[in-house]
């Protein structure tokens, strides 16, 4: 059974006998952020991406944030750029799937430990206008990605499932084991991920755990594009005095779970030794519910001081969207006793942490 501290115990471990890890998605919102942690602890990285979504800036910024920790203070900068060994490259090509198993920097290289696989095209309104594009990099890619790292015999394979896949059963807070039926493209695919990851587990002893994230949010996370998460784009329309539309009566609930979270359990699911936690699936939240009205009030209030034409602020309400799920809680009382995950922020202190980088972001010419 982990204890509460058991994350730090690892990151200590993990400072002391450094491993090697391949993310991928590693341009995107949550890859860059496992990045920045891995190279803040001093591990070796191997990243992949194809900038489908993701940006060069990301990555610059992960290596920004990493030289600022203790690890690399006072340090020189080439040191922390040799740990990371960047592949651009795309998952729907089982070569560049291969060739990411291996770190190199110089003539040196190390096969990698554990795999944290992001590389995907997210949002349910994506896959609904394009599904073929959205099944070819989260399913292809994704079976490219486990025969892989299967051949290259990874020690862990750690892979972001969705919430989406509790589709239409209404029962709440989700548990892990009880599933409705997809409701949208998007949903199908990361299902399908879990199917074989299962399967792979069954048939070539392969040993997988899917990370079914909820609303994650933090820096790096996208403002742009018609596929951007809501909290960005609601922070991006405020701060930019455009109107904020809620989807909806504003009632519709999620379980908004800050950045920090997700790349606690990632770890500790890359790297457990409990037998009985592998090859499973767990939810990644809070296990907090706050709906699309609470989450606009609060983050007008908390841009109000700054922004003076926020006074009086008030969204615009529109139509339902098509896919999306009515409410979203989870259970996550499967992480916790399995694997130890013990949440560091609930969604006000994930807001305050990265309001900041936002409100920078938004307001400088790279974002414009
Ligand atoms: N952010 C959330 O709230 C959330 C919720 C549930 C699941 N997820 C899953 O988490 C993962 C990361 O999401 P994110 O929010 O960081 O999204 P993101 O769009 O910021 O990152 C995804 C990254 O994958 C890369 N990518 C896409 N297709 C690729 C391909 N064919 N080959 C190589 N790279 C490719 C993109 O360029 C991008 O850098 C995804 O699998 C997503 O489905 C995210």
């Amino acid at each position: 059974m982990p204890t509460a501290n058991h994350y730090e115990t690892l990151k200590a471990h993990l400072l002391a006998a450094p491993r090697t890890w391949l993310v991928t998605g590693v341009a995107g919102f949550i890859g860059s952020n496992l990045l920045e942690t891995l190279l803040s602890l001093n591990q070796r990285v191997v990243g992949l991406d194809n900038f489908a979504t993701g940006h060069r800036h990301n990555l610059q910024a992960a290596l920004d944030d990493a030289s600022q920790t203790p690890a690399w203070l006072g340090k020189p900068r080439t040191e922390l750029a040799a740990q990371f060994h960047f592949i651009e490259g795309d998952i729907r090509n089982l070569d560049a799937c291969r060739q990411a198993m291996t770190w190199k920097s110089g003539e040196t290289t190390c096969p990698v430990d554990y795999v944290l696989h992001q590389a995907a095209l997210g949002s349910v309104p994506r896959s609904i206008e394009d599904p073929i594009t959205t099944n070819q990099a989260n399913i292809d890619g994704f079976l490219n990605m486990l025969v892989a790292a299967r051949d290259a015999q990874v020690s862990r394979f750690v892979y972001a499932a969705s919430s989406s896949t509790y589709g239409d059963h209404p029962g709440l807070p989700k548990v892990e084991d009880r599933i409705g039926k997809p409701l949208s493209p998007y949903a199908v695919t990361k299902y399908v991920n879990e199917l074989y990851a299962d399967v792979f587990a069954r048939t070539y002893g392969f040993k997988t755990i899917g990370l079914r994230y909820f609303n994650i949010f933090g820096k790096r996370q996208d403002p742009e594009g018609a596929y951007a998460a809501v909290i960005p784009k609601w922070i991006s329309a405020m701060i930019n005095n455009q109107p904020v539309y809620i989807n909806g009566d504003g009632e519709t609930s999620r379980d908004f779970c800050y950045i920090a979270n997700t790349i606690q359990v990632n770890l500790l699911a890359a790297t457990t030794d409990n037998p009985e936690a592998v090859n499973q699936v767990y939810n990644v939240a809070v296990g907090d519910r706050t709906t699309l009205n609470q989450l606009c009030d609060s983050l007008s209030g908390n841009l109000g001081a700054r922004f003076p034409h926020l006074k009086g602020f008030k969204p615009s309400y529109r139509d339902f969207r098509a896919g999306d799920v009515r409410h979203s809680l989870a259970d996550i009382g499967k992480a916790a006793s399995l694997l130890g995950y013990a949440p560091s922020h609930r969604i006000d202190a994930g807001l305050q942490e990265s309001m900041a980088w936002y409100v920078g972001y938004l307001t400088t010419p790279q974002a414009q």
